[in-house]
């Protein structure tokens, strides 16, 4: 029988390398990747890939890296369950497959030239990383830049020595708050929004970029909005439950939408109205 080979198929599983781990809390480890055949997966930040472990299952992770490195790139990844936490088993070498990148990330082209007002709640700091990474590394290309994060307690504090260079730096301003302070905190105590209305911003013309647990949204949106920025303005990633990455599955649906295709970021005028999606 002919064989059938699949070349260009959305679904396509591409085989990669795991070039190296870090842990970086209880929870969650870094690892960096590359496609095995030298192929680059060219994403936006935002976007994600579905990752698969033969004969264990497949999940959805975000891209964490800057698209400007090409030839690896990084994933961000909590263990809660079992294909997640055969994944932290997983060393150096080791093999797996990727599907994508999927979805649509943030829409960099329109937030060149704008001021940006970046919040992250706890491991939604991986996609934003992508993101902000992309920032710093064409700094000339953004105005000014906020970057908030939040996390529950000093110890779930992801990427510690990036962050320590974000608060250094003089080009961007970054807070950081903790909900409980342990004795070695000297820094901010208290949920996210109480850093938001000691931003200062210029409202007309700040694009914000939120991911975070979904709980954190409306109180973080309401904040932004009571600040002035325009809805069309604020950009929120939605994480659902998903198993093609490609709109066929249904599984990812918010009414009409498809998060692993219409999203994962969505720009908050058009899904305001939607109640499943808050
Ligand atoms: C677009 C997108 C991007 C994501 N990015 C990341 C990332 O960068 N890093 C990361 O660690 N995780 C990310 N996730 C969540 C990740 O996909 C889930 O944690 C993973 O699918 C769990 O699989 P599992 O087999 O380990 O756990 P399972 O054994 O399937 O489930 C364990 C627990 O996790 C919950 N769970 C399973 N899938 C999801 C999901 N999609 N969203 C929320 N809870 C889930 C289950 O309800 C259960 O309580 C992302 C999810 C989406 C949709
Ligand atoms: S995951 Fe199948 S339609 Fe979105």
């Amino acid at each position: 029988m002919e064989k059938v080979v699949i070349i260009n198929s959305s679904y396509r599983l591409k085989k990669a390398k795991i070039l190296s781990t870090k842990k970086l809390t209880e929870k969650e480890k870094f690892f960096e990747i590359a496609l095995s055949d030298g192929e680059r997966i060219d994403h936006e930040p935002g976007q994600f890939v579905m990752i698969s472990l033969l004969g264990i299952g497949e999940v959805p992770i975000s891209v964490c890296s800057s698209p400007l490195i090409r030839d690896s790139f990084d994933i961000c990844v909590r263990a809660v369950g079992k294909v997640t936490n055969s994944l932290h088993k997983l060393k150096r070498g080791s093999e797996i497959g990727i599907r994508g990148p999927y979805g649509k990330g943030f829409p960099i082209r329109m937030l060149e030239g704008n001021d940006l007002l970046i919040i992250a709640g706890g491991l939604g700091l991986a996609p934003l990383r992508s993101l902000i990474t992309y920032v710093l590394d064409s700094r000339r290309d953004f105005g000014r830049v906020h970057i908030l994060f939040g996390c529950k307690e000093p110890k779930e504090l992801l990427f510690r020595d990036e962050l320590e260079q974000w608060s250094e730096r003089t080009d961007l301003h970054y807070a950081c708050t903790v909900d409980r302070a342990d004795a070695d905190w000297a820094g901010n105590v208290g949920v996210i929004t109480t850093l938001i209305p000691g931003v200062d911003i210029e409202p007309a013309r700040t694009f914000a970029a939120i991911v975070g647990p979904p709980v954190m949204y409306n109180f973080v949106i309401k904040e932004l909005l009571n600040k002035g920025i325009p809805e069309n303005q604020i950009y929120l990633s939605f994480e659902r439950h998903m198993k093609c990455g490609n709109g066929k599955c249904g599984r990812c649906q918010i009414q009409n939408l498809y998060c692993c295709q219409d999203g994962p970021v969505f720009n908050y005028e058009k899904i305001k109205n939607m109640s499943e999606a808050f």
